[in-house]
């Protein structure tokens, strides 16, 4: 069976930034669209483009950037992914998942993932910040689909709990200090990159979904595989079915994201260590 992307290729991506930063990461942060405004308030920043790195993708989405942040937030290392790479690009999950394995091999134990995703949950408005307590895949694949590399983790890994209840616990109390209002909720994968019809928001509610997005389900698995623990978030960017009609426009997204951003960045700094 053919092995897109194995160890070796992971090994040589993390040595090549591993000679870049000359630190160890503890925490790895996947930023959404529009949530790149954590980039500053990195400290000592070192930033690597992702062209640059031996084997990494490449990303295409407007709003994305593509570069790799090491520098420390509140004096803790860590390690940021601005502009992530979605199964809707084209890529296959193999390389959807590259960069949270190259993490690991970094030394990276927690990651924090966030994106933008469209509300289902009728109590959601726009602009609200929900913490992801669990997941439904309706992504066709799976990471962990086919040759299993021993080194990153186990063939069957649980995800019965894949997002860490300590953190979750830890993160709502933070946020109650800092006047932050947390919705919480399950979120839906989806492949994306059409939006949803009326009726499948209808089933995606039904089904048990509080907000829709095209990320974070593949790269929470991969996380899982690898031992770490993972926090999620989701910004409601968007109603799935807005009260008053309107049409999705992605320009939307971006700028509510950017806006509602901000909390994220004061929540994520305090989270982390
Ligand atoms: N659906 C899917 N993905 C999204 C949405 C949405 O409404 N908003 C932002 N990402």
């Amino acid at each position: 069976m053919e092995k897109i992307h194995n160890l070796r290729h992971c090994l040589e991506s993390a040595e090549f930034i591993k000679k870049k930063i000359g630190g160890t990461p503890k925490v790895g942060i996947i930023l959404g669209s529009g949530l790149g405004g954590l980039v500053d308030d990195i400290e000592e920043k070192s930033i690597i483009p992702y062209s640059e790195i031996p084997h990494f993708p490449v990303s295409t989405v407007e709003g994305h950037k593509g570069e790799l942040i090491y520098g420390f937030l509140k004096g803790s290392p860590i390690i940021a992914m601005a502009g992530r790479f979605h199964y809707y690009e084209g890529y296959d999950m193999a390389n959807v998942v590259f960069p949270i394995r190259v993490m690991k091999l970094l030394g990276v134990e927690k990651l924090i993932i966030t994106n933008a995703a469209g509300g289902l949950n009728t109590d959601f408005e726009v602009g609200d910040l929900m913490l992801i307590e669990d997941f439904i895949s309706r992504f066709p694949d799976n990471p962990l689909r086919g040759f299993n590399e021993e080194e990153f983790g186990p063939r069957f890994p649980d995800m019965s709990e894949p997002f860490d209840k300590e953190w979750i616990e830890q993160t709502f109390s933070k946020a109650e200090e800092l006047d932050i209002i947390l919705k919480r909720g399950t979120y839906m994968g989806v492949t994306g990159p059409v939006l949803e019809t009326k009726a499948e928001i209808r089933f995606l509610k039904l089904i048990g979904g509080d907000a829709v997005g095209m990320s974070t389900v593949p790269e929470v698995i991969a996380a899982i595989h690898l031992g770490m623990k993972v926090l999620g978030f989701s910004v409601i960017t968007n109603e799935s079915i807005p009260k008053v009609a309107k049409e999705f426009a992605h320009a939307d997204v971006v700028d509510v994201a950017q806006r509602s951003g901000k909390k994220l960045v004061a929540l994520v700094k305090e989270i982390v260590n």
